[in-house]
């Protein structure tokens, strides 16, 4: 039972200001570029201008000379200390610097390091690298012909195929379809786009030659991840390192990986014997960074007349760039995408993946996203709508119809996932009622009949968030549990420390009233700190949207460690049996004798200064938790849009977005993580993508032409919930992060192919610009 504890309290369900926002509010935040240390000196990364070519020679001399610069790093000065490579997180290797060839622009080659960041940077302008051009592989279905040239010459395998990867009933799903009466088929490309957090990434590395200790201060979204990589990557002794990040100004999935500036950044410093700081400018985040998505997708569905789903197949090419540096739980090539049979009661279903090499930036990160989880989503809510235009059928009935029922959870999916429970029809409901569907479709009916054009787009999306759990799910064999450590001090205050990593998500709040609520301590009283390897408890840090199904579950079960504790001092002073003791937030109080009751900080004082005999003294607890299954969070969101003929300009008219993430900690900041992810969602349907000319030349390398929304193109975003917590989560929470971003580009593209569905339009690939719907219109004869 969830007890309701008052607002001084602060514990669940309190929308409650965000602590953290106090110093960000008034500029003092203290970000990695904040960080300035005695002696401290710059590296700037000499970067190719070319995506495919051999490396003739790289000379430094006259760099070398520039006054003020200290050193100059090359592949071949790295390959000595054998770290010219690394291992990527999906058990591939990348070059930390060029040797022997550079596959995609803007890899790095060289890595200069000088007094201040002007010279650093001129220096790099003076490193002379001789190239010879080699053909060059954007297209990932180009890079699987037989004649085409091999990327990786490093690899045994002569060929651009990285991983075939199914899961499913494939001879079960092909008979199915065999015999199938409907059958709905769509291609659907999910671009490469890019998180862009607007804080680039960046370190300082500072060793220390006297203590023989490494810091490094670094925008990481899983500091004691990265401290074991540099551990077994650099052989330094792990208890040397010590990763800190400080404040991070946004995250999604790119300050996941290890980039080779850290690398490089380290090893400067060990040679140096100074601190040495490197931090990216916008351009060489967005061209070198983890990249998101670059799936090409193909789903059929078969059903029957009525629509009922029978069948879902699958097939991808996932275009990993030119190393697998994938980010994503280690035994899942394609992360989480055989969650594509969505909120639908499918009864067989196959889905495969190959990952294939090209000459672009390496990544596939979860960009606020469960791994894939996003593609999926998309592919299925897309494919549904196909389905509901081949039989005429409402796509919001069709969906009512195969919705896995609310009585069916938890619900075993026929690609092997167990949804710990939903309630789609309720969701679905309210959003429709929320934003007047009927009346909708009706002035849709008579726009048409006037020439205009206006669609509604639904997407009824499930989500699979909170990896581990640790029998599935581990990163290069660490298991993916997440941790918190609590200790209350003698006065009653507390500090709390976690093994995730805030990037805006407000942790420093929402884990100090997960406290107040178990503890009945204010959450004004507690302190939350992350991100500091020498003082946090182990974890896999924050992305995923698995803090509060990992850390926040391992919140409460520390709290509850200190609770049982905090009963056996209270029984001693009250001098009673433990049994007769009753726990509201805050107290216990004896059975029938409210007036006889002890504080929490009563209780904490007395920790420390008035022990029961045989028990140890200091009220603090630490819990690991390892869930038992993932979370399974999900919504509906209806979007309408009208489109002008003359421009094929789409102006989202209104969006309702209805999430349920079970239990709220805190529903203000729930609401800001979602219009967040919308207008995330929004920028990948109709704004971005990172692609490549012929030449492997990025085209969407800086603000001019990788668009981000503002104030201006966001429109007003309509939120409401409702409520299906997870059974298995210890306070029936979900998580919730990513749940807009993962949902809405669907919602998006349906309401724009809705618009024009009637004159036999099937699909629009993202970013729907408005060029490629007057193209569209053109070519069906709406405008001239
Ligand atoms: O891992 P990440 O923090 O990105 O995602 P999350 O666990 O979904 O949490 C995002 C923010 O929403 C955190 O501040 C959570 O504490 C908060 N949240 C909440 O208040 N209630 C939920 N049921 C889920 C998340």
């Amino acid at each position: 039972m969830i007890h309701h504890t008052s607002p001084e309290v602060g514990g669940m369900g309190h929308p409650i200001k965000r602590k953290e926002d106090l110093r960000f509010i008034q500029g003092k935040g203290n970000y990695v570029d904040d960080v300035h240390l005695p002696g401290m000196v710059y590296g700037h990364m000499v970067r190719s201008p070319y995506a495919h070519a051999r490396l003739k020679s790289v000379n430094t001399e006259k760099a070398k000379k520039l006054p003020g610069v200290l050193a100059v790093i090359t592949g071949e000065d790295l390959a000595k200390a054998n770290l010219a490579w690394m291992p990527t997180l999906s058990y591939d290797k990348q070059m930390v610097l060029a040797t022997g060839k550079v596959l995609f622009q803007s890899q790095e080659v060289a890595f200069v390091v000088a007094e201040d960041r002007y010279t650093a940077a001129d220096a790099a302008e003076l490193v002379e690298v001789e190239y010879e051009e080699l053909p060059v592989l954007v297209d990932p279905n180009k890079a699987l012909d037989p004649g085409a040239p091999v990327l990786r010459e490093d690899r045994e395998q002569k060929n651009n195929h990285i991983f075939h990867w199914e899961v499913g009933d494939q001879q079960g799903t092909d008979q199915v379809f065999q015999k199938a009466v409907v059958k709905a088929k769509v291609h659907a490309f999910f671009p490469r786009c890019h998180p862009a957090p607007l804080e680039t990434c960046g370190c300082v590395a500072d060793f220390n030659r006297a203590t023989n200790k490494l810091t490094v201060y670094m925008t990481s979204q899983a500091p004691h991840a990265h401290r074991t990589v540099f551990a077994l990557v650099g052989g330094i002794p792990e208890q040397n390192i010590r990763v800190i990040s400080p404040d991070i100004g946004g995250g999604f999935g790119n300050k996941v990986p290890v980039y080779p500036g850290y690398v490089c950044a380290i090893v400067a410093s060990l040679t140096l014997g100074v601190p040495v700081k490197w931090i990216e400018t916008r351009s060489e985040n967005l061209q070198s960074t983890g990249f998101a998505r670059d799936y090409h997708m193909t789903a059929e569905i078969a059903a029957d007349r009525d629509g009922k789903m029978q069948a879902l197949r699958v097939k991808t090419l996932a275009d990993h760039g030119a190393f697998n540096a994938a980010a994503q739980p280690t035994k899942f090539p394609a992360g989480l995408f055989s969650i594509c049979t969505g909120s639908y009661e499918l009864p067989t279903a196959f889905c495969e993946v190959d990952g294939v090499y090209t000459n672009k930036a390496p990544g596939g990160i979860a960009y606020r996203c469960s791994f894939r989880v996003t593609e999926a989503a998309y592919l299925i809510e897309r494919a549904v709508d196909v389905l509901a235009q081949e039989l005429k059928i409402d796509p919001a009935e069709l969906r009512r119809r195969n919705f896995i029922p609310a009585a069916k959870f938890p619900y075993k999916s026929p690609l092997g996932w167990t949804y710990d429970s939903g309630n789609y029809e309720a969701a679905m409901k309210l959003a429709l009622d929320k934003i007047g569907y009927p009346q909708l479709r009706r002035e849709q009916e008579e726009k048409r009949k006037q020439g205009e054009l206006m669609g509604i787009g639904i997407s009824s999306f499930t989500e699979i968030v909170g990896a581990g759990p640790a029998h599935t799910f581990d990163i290069l064999g660490i298991k993916m549990f997440d941790s918190c450590e609590i200790r209350i001090h003698p006065t009653g205050k507390a500090i709390a420390r976690m093994g995730t990593k805030s990037q805006g998500q407000g942790h420093e709040t929402t884990y100090a009233q997960i406290v107040a609520q178990e503890l009945g301590i204010p959450a004004a009283d507690v302190t939350v700190e992350e991100g500091d390897t020498d003082t946090a408890p182990y974890g896999l840090g924050t992305y995923a949207s698995r803090s509060t199904p990992t850390s926040g579950a391992a919140t409460a079960m520390a709290a509850r460690k200190i609770r049982e504790k905090a009963k056996k001092i209270a029984a001693y002073l009250l001098e009673c049996s433990e049994n007769d003791l009753e726990w509201e937030p805050g107290k216990f109080y004896v059975r029938g004798t409210p007036s006889k009751a002890k504080t929490i900080q009563e209780i904490a004082f007395a920790a420390y200064t008035n022990i029961p005999p045989g028990l140890e003294a200091g009220l603090e607890a630490v819990d690991y938790y390892d869930p038992p299954n993932l979370t399974f969070p999900f919504g509906t969101y209806v979007c309408v849009v009208d489109i002008d003929k003359g421009t094929g300009e789409v102006k989202v008219r209104r969006f309702v977005a209805v999430d349920d993430c079970g239990n709220i900690i805190n529903p203000m900041i729930v609401e800001g993580q979602i219009h967040g992810g919308l207008t995330e969602g929004l920028a990948i349907a109709f704004m971005q993508q990172i692609d490549y000319d012929e030449s492997g030349n990025v085209q969407g390398g800086s603000f001019m032409d990788y668009l981000l929304p503002t104030a201006v193109e966001t429109p007003h975003w309509e939120t409401d919930k409702t409520c299906t917590p997870s059974p298995h989560h210890p306070f029936g929470a979900k998580g919730v992060g990513e749940s807009p971003t993962v949902g809405s580009p669907a919602a998006f593209v349906n309401a724009v192919v809705d618009a024009v569905s009637h004159l036999g339009v099937r699909h629009i690939d993202m970013p729907i610009t408005p060029w490629k719907v007057w193209n569209v219109l053109k070519e069906k004869g709406v405008t001239g």
